[in-house]
């Protein structure tokens, strides 16, 4: 059973930020099946999708973006088969997107049809490139040819497909390469139309689509965002790292801090590029901190496993919380403060072991992989492996013989030494001998 407190969502009434910590769970939404998907070599079939999505709802996931079902029929039929098989727990709600076209949102709304509850998220680029290159429009055609023509028509038709709790979502794609007084604009004109009736919950989404700057200039552009927007009661701002210069996990962070109620991203960090924000990463940063997240990664292998499955792809040994090598242990002086550290822990005590940022317990990860034996190791880690695994409990003085002749073997080969070599060197040198 999971150690996780029930998810508090933000109280928006309440927001006390712009802060300098994180003191409460975002909403999360995962990517995963949308921008996750579109990035894979081989995108998700129906079976991969379905694990997905299941194992997110288990996850605790309350909105998750579904899919493009405009842009593949493939990502259409699942929305379908979502709905249709009634697969949507009733506390989540499943999220899709579509560009700012007309016959796209069509077919957008068509396949939520029947739907107890849905997020449309509609996107269009604000970047001066996209404006000059890509669609030819100036400042003022971009805002009433894509931004409210759109907004109106997917208030329109969400009017008209009843028997469903619809909110709203927009993008200002590319706003970390945009001009901040522009995006501005676009949202405006967007919250605009969606506000005038109070009707449906609006979320503005601000994308690092290509994470261009520091982790703490998205942040400022959040900050601005958050303090200049014409509405901001009843928005719901939302951010959407990726991790071009691989600080997406501090990104996310700092725009948090700066006014965010929001996050969207994929769990590991899969996605365009070099990835979406990890959403787990942020999620656990925060339970490091004593912040429950309220998603529930208590068997964190399972879930890996999941999406190891799902995207085709490995989890890199050395990624943060989840990698095989991250409760482990090489170094002589990390092995020695650990070993001394375990002995001292009662139970209940709070969490307080050097070198381990978080209990691997509460990841479904066990101890037995954090003292690990090679050439970079002391006398600590072998004394360790011997009593927890064949009960020797070696006096200091022989700790520090036998680790040297340890050494011997392992410099020479270059290789790790599991328990079992350590223990059949300590046999023939002591035993046999
Ligand atoms: O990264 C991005 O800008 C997107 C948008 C469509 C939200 O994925
Ligand atoms: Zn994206």
């Amino acid at each position: 059973a999971s150690k996780y407190r029930p998810f508090a969502p933000v109280n928006l009434k309440d927001r006390t930020w712009p802060d300098q910590v994180i003191t409460r769970p975002p909403v999360w939404c995962s990517v995963d099946l949308r921008d996750g998907n579109q990035a894979l070599i081989e995108p998700m079939d129906r079976t991969r999708k379905l694990r997905m999505f299941e194992m997110l709802c288990r996850i605790g996931f309350k909105e998750i973006e579904v899919g493009f079902p405009s842009a593949s029929q493939t990502d259409f039929d699942f929305v379908r088969c979502l709905i249709e098989e009634d697969r949507i727990p009733k506390d989540v709600t499943i999220q899709v997107l579509t560009p700012a076209r007309e016959p796209l949102i069509q077919r957008t709304f068509e396949a939520l049809v029947g739907a107890r509850r849905a997020i449309v998220h509609y996107y269009h680029a604000v970047a001066p490139v996209m404006r000059r290159v890509v669609f030819n429009l100036s400042k003022a055609e971009v805002i009433q040819q894509l931004s409210v023509e759109h907004a109106k028509l997917i208030q329109q038709l969400a009017r008209e497909q009843k028997g469903t709790e619809w909110m709203f979502e927009f993008s200002p794609e590319m706003f970390s390469g945009a001009e901040l007084e522009f995006s501005k604009d676009t949202v405006d004109a967007v919250t605009e139309v969606w506000q005038s009736s109070k009707a449906n919950p609006c979320i503005i989404n601000l994308p690092s689509t290509v994470e261009h700057s520091t982790p703490n200039i998205f942040a400022d552009m959040v900050e601005w965002m958050h303090r200049n927007l014409k509405r901001r009661d009843g928005i719901i701002l939302s951010i959407h790292p990726h991790n071009d210069r691989g600080t997406g996990t501090a990104a996310g962070e700092f725009a948090l801090m700066a006014g965010g109620d929001r996050i969207e991203g994929c769990l590991f960090g899969n996605g365009e590029r070099t990835g979406n924000v990890d959403v787990v990463n942020i999620a656990l940063n925060l339970y490091s901190q004593g912040v429950h997240p309220g998603l529930d990664f208590s068997d964190i292998d399972e879930v890996r496993r999941a999406v190891e499955f799902c995207n085709q792809l490995p989890v890199h040994p050395r990624h943060p919380y989840v990698g095989d090598l991250v409760f482990t242990s090489f170094s002589g002086s990390h092995q020695d403060a650990i070993k001394k550290a375990f002995s001292a822990r009662k139970e209940g005590d709070i969490w307080e072991m050097p070198y381990l940022p978080i209990d691997p317990l509460d990841l479904g990860r066990s101890y037995e992989a954090v003292i690990r034996v090679n050439s970079q190791s002391g006398k600590g880690g072998i004394a360790y492996l011997l009593e927890a695994e064949y009960g020797l409990n070696m006096p200091r003085r022989l700790q520090i013989e036998f680790s040297q002749v340890v050494q011997e073997v392992t410099d020479a080969t270059g290789k790790e030494v599991r328990a079992e070599d350590i223990w059949n060197i300590f046999d023939g040198e002591y035993l046999q001998a």
